[in-house]
């Protein structure tokens, strides 16, 4: 068990990435708290459980800042400390700076990038308490290079990045790592998605979102790199972008 005694926060673990980091934490021996806004993935996620496992889930909307303290403060009661953060509630926003709508950029802003503001300002005097803790923000490759019609979802996702590496350097000394993944497109219903469009004019960005390794990658992967960031094995690893694309933003 890697994770053995530990507890960890996971923010939209009721789908996707959120939900397969959660079960393979809770698998690995944490207590793991499932925050989503949807109450039927958490009811999914719990039923998804390894038997045994430590997995309480929340209904929670992460851009609210009182209701993300709260959880927070009450998973940590729960436990009796906070270790683990892991941001991953996101939406997609599709279209060029000249499509956008305003409230979509805004939505885009609330759910990709304030919302890991407000845990980890939340987290952070929480794992202070116990000598520190791990935050592991995901971020996107959407964040590091240009990915075409993904103006507010990339701004949303490099600032993931940005606020990843100032925490690091202004949390390394309360014994905070901060670091963040940045996924490819996966095999999930993302892609689908994202390439149908409305007018399925993103059909042709079907090539490149096929990965150099022949294939997308899966959630498992993902899973099992926020794994390694959350252990103790990875305890020099800090302020970094751990990019899992199958060679996407390698040329
Ligand atoms: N899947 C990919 O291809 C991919 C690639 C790069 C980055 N990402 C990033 O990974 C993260 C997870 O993506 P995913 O593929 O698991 O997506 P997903 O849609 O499967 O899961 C996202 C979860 O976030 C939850 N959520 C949305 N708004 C919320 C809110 N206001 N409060 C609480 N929960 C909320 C949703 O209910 C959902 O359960 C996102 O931040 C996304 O940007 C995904």
């Amino acid at each position: 068990m890697k994770l053995a005694n530990k507890a960890a926060v996971v923010t939209g673990a009721g789908a996707g990435i959120g939900q397969a980091v959660a079960l393979l934490f809770a698998s690995e021996g944490a207590h793991v708290f499932a925050l989503d806004i949807d109450e039927a993935g958490l009811k999914e996620t719990e039923a998804k459980a390894p038997y045994g496992a430590k997995l309480s889930v929340m209904v929670v909307d992460v851009t609210k800042e009182e209701t993300m303290r709260d959880a927070l403060e009450a998973a940590a009661a729960q436990a009796g400390r906070l270790d683990i953060l892991v941001n991953s509630a996101g939406i997609r926003v599709a279209g060029t700076v000249e499509e956008t709508r305003e409230d979509d950029w805004d939505r885009a802003i609330a759910i990709n990038l304030r919302s890991v503001f407000l845990g980890c300002k939340y987290a952070v005097p929480l794992m202070k308490r116990h000598g520190g803790g791990v935050i592991i923000n995901v971020a996107s490759v959407a964040g590091m290079v240009g990915v075409k019609n993904r103006a507010a979802y990339s701004a949303s996702k490099a600032g993931v990045i940005g606020l990843t590496k100032a925490m690091a350097v202004d949390h390394a000394a309360d014994g905070i790592r901060v670091n963040c993944i940045c996924p490819g497109p996966d095999d999930g219903p993302w892609l689908e998605e994202a390439l149908e469009g409305s007018s399925g004019r993103n059909q042709a960005l079907r090539p490149a979102a096929v990965q150099r390794v022949g294939r997308l990658g899966t959630l498992q992967e993902i899973a099992h790199a926020a794994l390694y960031l959350a252990q103790d094995e990875s305890a020099s690893v800090h302020g970094t972008t751990l990019v899992i694309d199958g060679g996407y933003t390698a040329q």
